[in-house]
Protein backbone atom coordinates (compact mmCIF):
# COMPACT_ATOMS: atom_id res chain seq x y z
CA UNK A 1 0.00 0.00 0.00
CA UNK A 2 1.44 3.10 -1.09
CA UNK A 3 0.87 6.55 0.73
CA UNK A 4 2.08 8.76 -2.13
CA UNK A 5 4.44 10.80 0.99
CA UNK A 6 8.07 10.36 0.50
CA UNK A 7 10.43 10.87 2.73
CA UNK A 8 14.17 11.73 2.02
CA UNK A 9 16.48 9.90 3.92
CA UNK A 10 20.62 10.14 4.53
CA UNK A 11 22.57 7.27 5.73
CA UNK A 12 20.94 4.66 4.12
CA UNK A 13 23.84 2.66 3.06
CA UNK A 14 24.97 2.51 6.76
CA UNK A 15 23.71 0.09 9.67
CA UNK A 16 21.07 2.45 10.77
CA UNK A 17 19.85 4.25 7.74
CA UNK A 18 19.38 0.35 6.06
CA UNK A 19 16.88 -0.59 8.91
CA UNK A 20 14.83 3.10 8.72
CA UNK A 21 14.53 2.85 5.20
CA UNK A 22 13.03 -0.82 5.19
CA UNK A 23 10.74 -0.01 7.82
CA UNK A 24 9.68 3.41 6.25
CA UNK A 25 8.77 1.01 3.14
CA UNK A 26 6.96 -1.31 4.60
CA UNK A 27 4.82 1.93 6.03
CA UNK A 28 4.01 2.72 1.98
CA UNK A 29 6.55 5.62 1.62
CA UNK A 30 8.19 6.64 -1.20
CA UNK A 31 11.27 7.07 -0.14
CA UNK A 32 14.73 8.81 -1.71
CA UNK A 33 17.97 8.16 -0.42
CA UNK A 34 21.38 9.86 -0.15
CA UNK A 35 24.58 7.59 -1.52
CA UNK A 36 28.17 8.32 -1.72
CA UNK A 37 28.59 5.41 -4.03
CA UNK A 38 26.99 4.28 -7.62
CA UNK A 39 24.41 1.92 -6.50
CA UNK A 40 22.98 -0.68 -9.37
CA UNK A 41 19.60 -2.11 -8.05
CA UNK A 42 17.22 -0.36 -5.40
CA UNK A 43 14.34 -1.81 -3.82
CA UNK A 44 10.84 -0.84 -5.35
CA UNK A 45 9.95 3.06 -4.43
CA UNK A 46 13.33 3.74 -3.29
CA UNK A 47 14.78 6.10 -5.54
CA UNK A 48 18.96 6.82 -4.65
CA UNK A 49 20.31 10.20 -4.91
CA UNK A 50 24.02 10.41 -5.81
CA UNK A 51 26.04 12.98 -3.85
CA UNK A 52 27.16 13.80 0.01
CA UNK A 53 26.60 16.57 2.66
CA UNK A 54 28.76 18.57 1.51
CA UNK A 55 27.33 18.86 -1.85
CA UNK A 56 24.63 21.24 -1.58
CA UNK A 57 23.46 20.43 -5.24
CA UNK A 58 22.90 16.82 -4.11
CA UNK A 59 20.58 17.14 -1.51
CA UNK A 60 18.37 20.25 -3.29
CA UNK A 61 17.74 16.99 -5.74
CA UNK A 62 17.81 14.84 -2.51
CA UNK A 63 14.85 16.75 -0.90
CA UNK A 64 13.00 18.10 -3.96
CA UNK A 65 9.88 15.85 -3.81
CA UNK A 66 9.98 15.35 -0.02
CA UNK A 67 7.84 15.91 2.67
CA UNK A 68 9.95 14.77 5.25
CA UNK A 69 13.59 14.40 5.51
CA UNK A 70 15.26 11.95 7.92
CA UNK A 71 19.15 12.61 8.87
CA UNK A 72 20.71 9.66 9.81
CA UNK A 73 24.31 10.47 7.76
CA UNK A 74 26.46 11.05 10.23
CA UNK A 75 30.57 10.58 11.29
CA UNK A 76 31.02 8.08 13.38
CA UNK A 77 34.70 7.94 13.23
CA UNK A 78 37.52 9.85 12.53
CA UNK A 79 41.17 11.34 13.79
CA UNK A 80 40.19 15.26 14.32
CA UNK A 81 37.36 17.30 15.47
CA UNK A 82 37.29 19.19 12.14
CA UNK A 83 35.98 15.78 10.48
CA UNK A 84 33.14 15.50 13.04
CA UNK A 85 32.23 19.08 12.39
CA UNK A 86 32.00 18.96 8.62
CA UNK A 87 30.06 16.27 8.43
CA UNK A 88 27.75 16.54 11.48
CA UNK A 89 27.44 20.05 11.73
CA UNK A 90 28.15 22.19 8.09
CA UNK A 91 26.45 18.73 6.25
CA UNK A 92 23.44 18.38 8.62
CA UNK A 93 23.01 22.60 8.19
CA UNK A 94 23.10 22.15 4.69
CA UNK A 95 20.40 19.44 4.25
CA UNK A 96 18.19 21.67 6.69
CA UNK A 97 18.56 24.67 4.66
CA UNK A 98 17.28 22.10 1.58
CA UNK A 99 14.46 21.16 3.16
CA UNK A 100 13.82 24.60 4.23
CA UNK A 101 13.98 25.98 0.73
CA UNK A 102 12.05 22.99 -1.35
CA UNK A 103 8.99 24.75 0.67
CA UNK A 104 7.24 21.35 1.00
CA UNK A 105 9.05 19.55 3.60
CA UNK A 106 6.90 19.67 6.78
CA UNK A 107 9.06 17.34 9.32
CA UNK A 108 13.00 17.16 9.55
CA UNK A 109 14.48 13.96 12.08
CA UNK A 110 17.42 14.58 13.12
CA UNK A 111 19.25 11.44 14.34
CA UNK A 112 22.06 12.62 17.18
CA UNK A 113 23.10 10.68 20.14
CA UNK A 114 22.73 9.86 23.94
CA UNK A 115 26.25 11.27 23.57
CA UNK A 116 24.61 15.12 22.76
CA UNK A 117 23.67 15.34 26.16
CA UNK A 118 27.48 15.32 27.09
CA UNK A 119 29.21 17.32 24.77
CA UNK A 120 32.32 17.90 26.67
CA UNK A 121 33.19 13.74 25.99
CA UNK A 122 33.87 13.81 22.69
CA UNK A 123 34.76 15.46 19.33
CA UNK A 124 31.99 13.43 18.29
CA UNK A 125 29.12 14.47 21.10
CA UNK A 126 30.07 18.18 20.78
CA UNK A 127 29.62 17.99 17.19
CA UNK A 128 26.23 16.24 17.64
CA UNK A 129 25.12 18.78 20.43
CA UNK A 130 26.24 21.44 18.54
CA UNK A 131 24.77 20.47 15.54
CA UNK A 132 21.26 20.22 17.27
CA UNK A 133 21.64 23.59 19.04
CA UNK A 134 22.40 25.05 14.82
CA UNK A 135 19.51 22.87 13.54
CA UNK A 136 17.02 24.09 16.15
CA UNK A 137 17.81 28.04 15.41
CA UNK A 138 17.04 26.88 11.76
CA UNK A 139 14.27 25.73 12.19
CA UNK A 140 12.49 27.75 14.34
CA UNK A 141 11.18 30.63 12.63
CA UNK A 142 10.11 27.84 9.74
CA UNK A 143 7.21 25.94 9.45
CA UNK A 144 9.43 22.70 9.58
CA UNK A 145 9.12 20.84 12.85
CA UNK A 146 12.82 19.84 13.78
CA UNK A 147 12.70 16.27 15.58
CA UNK A 148 15.93 15.33 17.67
CA UNK A 149 16.57 11.46 18.26
CA UNK A 150 19.05 10.87 20.98
CA UNK A 151 19.77 7.07 20.71
CA UNK A 152 21.75 5.43 23.26
CA UNK A 153 24.12 2.42 21.77
CA UNK A 154 22.16 0.62 18.97
CA UNK A 155 22.83 -2.77 18.22
CA UNK A 156 21.28 -5.28 15.74
CA UNK A 157 22.53 -6.80 12.21
CA UNK A 158 24.72 -4.65 9.93
CA UNK A 159 26.27 -3.64 13.06
CA UNK A 160 29.79 -3.27 13.11
CA UNK A 161 30.90 -1.77 16.55
CA UNK A 162 28.75 -3.67 19.16
CA UNK A 163 28.51 -7.33 17.73
CA UNK A 164 32.45 -8.19 18.29
CA UNK A 165 31.47 -7.14 21.99
CA UNK A 166 28.44 -9.83 22.21
CA UNK A 167 30.39 -12.47 20.14
CA UNK A 168 33.11 -12.45 22.50
CA UNK A 169 30.46 -12.21 25.59
CA UNK A 170 29.08 -15.69 23.76
CA UNK A 171 32.33 -17.11 23.86
CA UNK A 172 32.69 -16.63 27.29
CA UNK A 173 34.96 -13.08 27.32
CA UNK A 174 33.27 -9.47 27.95
CA UNK A 175 35.96 -6.69 27.78
CA UNK A 176 34.84 -4.25 30.15
CA UNK A 177 35.46 -0.26 29.30
CA UNK A 178 35.21 1.79 32.17
CA UNK A 179 34.16 1.13 35.91
CA UNK A 180 32.77 -1.75 37.12
CA UNK A 181 29.36 0.33 38.33
CA UNK A 182 28.83 2.51 35.18
CA UNK A 183 25.51 2.79 34.14
CA UNK A 184 24.45 1.65 30.42
CA UNK A 185 22.10 1.22 28.19
CA UNK A 186 20.74 -0.44 24.86
CA UNK A 187 18.70 -0.24 21.66
CA UNK A 188 17.81 -3.11 19.05
CA UNK A 189 18.07 -0.91 15.65
CA UNK A 190 14.56 -2.61 14.77
CA UNK A 191 13.04 -0.40 17.83
CA UNK A 192 15.10 2.58 16.56
CA UNK A 193 13.50 2.34 12.92
CA UNK A 194 9.83 1.61 14.38
CA UNK A 195 10.62 5.61 16.27
CA UNK A 196 11.36 7.09 13.79
CA UNK A 197 8.09 5.98 11.75
CA UNK A 198 5.93 6.30 14.32
CA UNK A 199 7.68 10.09 15.03
CA UNK A 200 6.63 10.73 11.17
CA UNK A 201 3.23 9.64 11.29
CA UNK A 202 2.67 11.12 14.70
CA UNK A 203 0.33 13.75 14.92
CA UNK A 204 2.13 16.07 17.21
CA UNK A 205 5.74 14.70 17.45
CA UNK A 206 7.72 15.74 19.94
CA UNK A 207 10.09 18.89 18.81
CA UNK A 208 12.19 18.40 22.12
CA UNK A 209 15.79 16.07 22.09
CA UNK A 210 14.23 12.51 23.09
CA UNK A 211 16.21 9.89 24.38
CA UNK A 212 15.81 6.31 23.08
CA UNK A 213 16.48 3.35 25.16
CA UNK A 214 14.84 -0.20 25.57
CA UNK A 215 13.05 0.91 28.25
CA UNK A 216 14.39 -1.63 30.50
CA UNK A 217 13.44 -1.27 34.12
CA UNK A 218 16.11 -2.39 35.70
CA UNK A 219 19.10 -0.45 33.65
CA UNK A 220 22.19 -2.54 33.26
CA UNK A 221 25.60 -2.32 34.30
CA UNK A 222 28.68 -4.59 33.22
CA UNK A 223 27.62 -7.08 35.89
CA UNK A 224 24.31 -7.74 34.69
CA UNK A 225 25.38 -8.19 30.92
CA UNK A 226 27.53 -10.31 32.35
CA UNK A 227 24.77 -12.13 33.93
CA UNK A 228 22.63 -12.09 30.67
CA UNK A 229 25.89 -12.94 28.53
CA UNK A 230 25.90 -16.30 31.42
CA UNK A 231 22.35 -16.98 31.09
CA UNK A 232 22.11 -17.34 27.01
CA UNK A 233 25.21 -19.33 26.64
CA UNK A 234 24.44 -21.32 29.84
CA UNK A 235 28.04 -21.08 31.02
CA UNK A 236 30.49 -18.85 32.65
CA UNK A 237 31.42 -15.34 31.46
CA UNK A 238 34.88 -14.01 32.89
CA UNK A 239 34.25 -10.20 32.94
CA UNK A 240 37.70 -8.90 32.04
CA UNK A 241 38.94 -5.16 33.02
CA UNK A 242 40.90 -3.34 30.42
CA UNK A 243 43.04 -0.51 32.00
CA UNK A 244 42.94 3.06 30.59
CA UNK A 245 46.46 2.86 29.42
CA UNK A 246 45.69 -0.31 27.42
CA UNK A 247 42.85 1.62 26.13
CA UNK A 248 45.27 4.67 25.52
CA UNK A 249 47.92 2.55 23.95
CA UNK A 250 45.31 0.48 21.57
CA UNK A 251 43.53 4.05 20.69
CA UNK A 252 47.63 5.51 19.41
CA UNK A 253 47.48 1.81 17.26
CA UNK A 254 44.27 1.94 15.58
CA UNK A 255 44.99 5.69 14.58
CA UNK A 256 47.90 5.01 13.27
CA UNK A 257 47.16 1.93 11.32
CA UNK A 258 44.06 3.93 10.31
CA UNK A 259 46.24 6.64 8.78
CA UNK A 260 48.40 3.80 6.64
CA UNK A 261 45.19 2.21 5.38
CA UNK A 262 43.63 5.64 4.71
CA UNK A 263 40.65 5.26 6.79
CA UNK A 264 39.24 7.30 9.74
CA UNK A 265 39.53 5.42 13.36
CA UNK A 266 36.55 4.20 15.86
CA UNK A 267 38.85 4.51 18.82
CA UNK A 268 40.69 7.26 19.26
CA UNK A 269 41.73 8.73 22.75
CA UNK A 270 38.43 11.35 22.57
CA UNK A 271 36.36 8.56 22.22
CA UNK A 272 38.03 6.98 25.47
CA UNK A 273 36.44 9.86 27.31
CA UNK A 274 32.87 8.60 25.76
CA UNK A 275 33.28 5.08 26.32
CA UNK A 276 34.57 4.79 30.08
CA UNK A 277 31.79 7.55 30.72
CA UNK A 278 30.12 6.44 34.22
CA UNK A 279 27.06 7.29 33.35
CA UNK A 280 25.27 6.09 29.65
CA UNK A 281 21.50 5.47 31.70
CA UNK A 282 18.85 6.73 29.20
CA UNK A 283 14.83 7.03 29.17
CA UNK A 284 12.30 7.25 26.80
CA UNK A 285 10.53 9.99 29.14
CA UNK A 286 7.56 10.17 27.64
CA UNK A 287 8.21 9.33 24.06
CA UNK A 288 6.23 6.03 24.13
CA UNK A 289 2.75 7.66 24.87
CA UNK A 290 3.56 10.19 22.76
CA UNK A 291 4.31 8.58 19.57
CA UNK A 292 3.32 5.13 20.53
CA UNK A 293 5.95 3.60 20.30
CA UNK A 294 6.92 0.44 22.59
CA UNK A 295 10.04 -0.86 22.24
CA UNK A 296 9.88 -5.03 21.93
CA UNK A 297 13.57 -6.17 21.98
CA UNK A 298 15.55 -7.16 25.09
CA UNK A 299 19.17 -7.55 25.02
CA UNK A 300 18.43 -11.22 26.49
CA UNK A 301 16.30 -12.21 23.85
CA UNK A 302 18.60 -10.37 21.47
CA UNK A 303 21.16 -12.50 22.49
CA UNK A 304 19.41 -15.64 22.91
CA UNK A 305 17.63 -15.46 19.12
CA UNK A 306 20.94 -14.04 17.62
CA UNK A 307 19.39 -10.97 16.46
CA UNK A 308 22.18 -9.24 15.85
N1 LIG B 1 25.36 3.04 15.98
C1 LIG B 1 25.05 3.60 17.14
O1 LIG B 1 25.17 2.99 18.21
C2 LIG B 1 24.50 5.01 17.17
C3 LIG B 1 24.02 5.50 18.41
C4 LIG B 1 23.50 6.79 18.45
C5 LIG B 1 23.45 7.56 17.30
N2 LIG B 1 23.92 7.07 16.11
C6 LIG B 1 23.84 7.92 14.92
O2 LIG B 1 23.11 7.23 13.93
C7 LIG B 1 23.59 7.59 12.64
C8 LIG B 1 23.93 6.35 11.84
O3 LIG B 1 24.94 5.63 12.53
P1 LIG B 1 25.43 4.20 12.03
O4 LIG B 1 25.84 3.45 13.23
O5 LIG B 1 24.43 3.62 11.09
O6 LIG B 1 26.76 4.61 11.24
P2 LIG B 1 27.36 4.03 9.87
O7 LIG B 1 27.03 2.60 9.70
O8 LIG B 1 28.78 4.46 9.88
O9 LIG B 1 26.59 4.85 8.76
C9 LIG B 1 26.86 6.21 8.55
C10 LIG B 1 26.10 6.63 7.31
O10 LIG B 1 26.30 8.04 7.11
C11 LIG B 1 26.77 8.23 5.79
N3 LIG B 1 27.60 9.43 5.75
C12 LIG B 1 28.59 9.79 6.61
N4 LIG B 1 29.12 10.95 6.24
C13 LIG B 1 28.47 11.34 5.12
C14 LIG B 1 28.57 12.45 4.25
N5 LIG B 1 29.47 13.42 4.47
N6 LIG B 1 27.75 12.53 3.17
C15 LIG B 1 26.84 11.56 2.95
N7 LIG B 1 26.70 10.46 3.72
C16 LIG B 1 27.51 10.37 4.79
C17 LIG B 1 27.52 6.97 5.45
O11 LIG B 1 27.69 6.87 4.05
P3 LIG B 1 28.80 5.88 3.39
O12 LIG B 1 28.15 4.52 3.36
O13 LIG B 1 29.04 6.45 2.06
O14 LIG B 1 30.01 5.92 4.29
C18 LIG B 1 26.58 5.93 6.03
O15 LIG B 1 25.46 5.74 5.18
C19 LIG B 1 24.77 8.52 12.85
O16 LIG B 1 24.34 9.85 12.71
C20 LIG B 1 25.19 8.24 14.29
O17 LIG B 1 25.77 9.37 14.87
C21 LIG B 1 24.46 5.80 16.03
Amino acid sequence: MLNDETVAITGVTGFIGKHIADNLLARGFRVRALTRTLRQHSPENLTWVRGALEDKASLAELVSTADYVVHCAGQVRGHSEEIFVDSNVTGSLNLMQAALENKRCRRFLFMSSLAARHPDLSWYAKSKRTAEQKLDALAAPSPVTLGIFRPTAVYGPGDKEMKPLFDWMLRGILPRLGDSDAKLSFLHVSDLAEAVGQWLVSEQPPARPCELCDGDAAGYNWQRVRDIGEKVRNGRVRLVGVPLPVLKLLADISVLSCRLAGKEPMLTRSKIHELTHQNWSASNNGLCEEINWFPRISLEHALRERLF
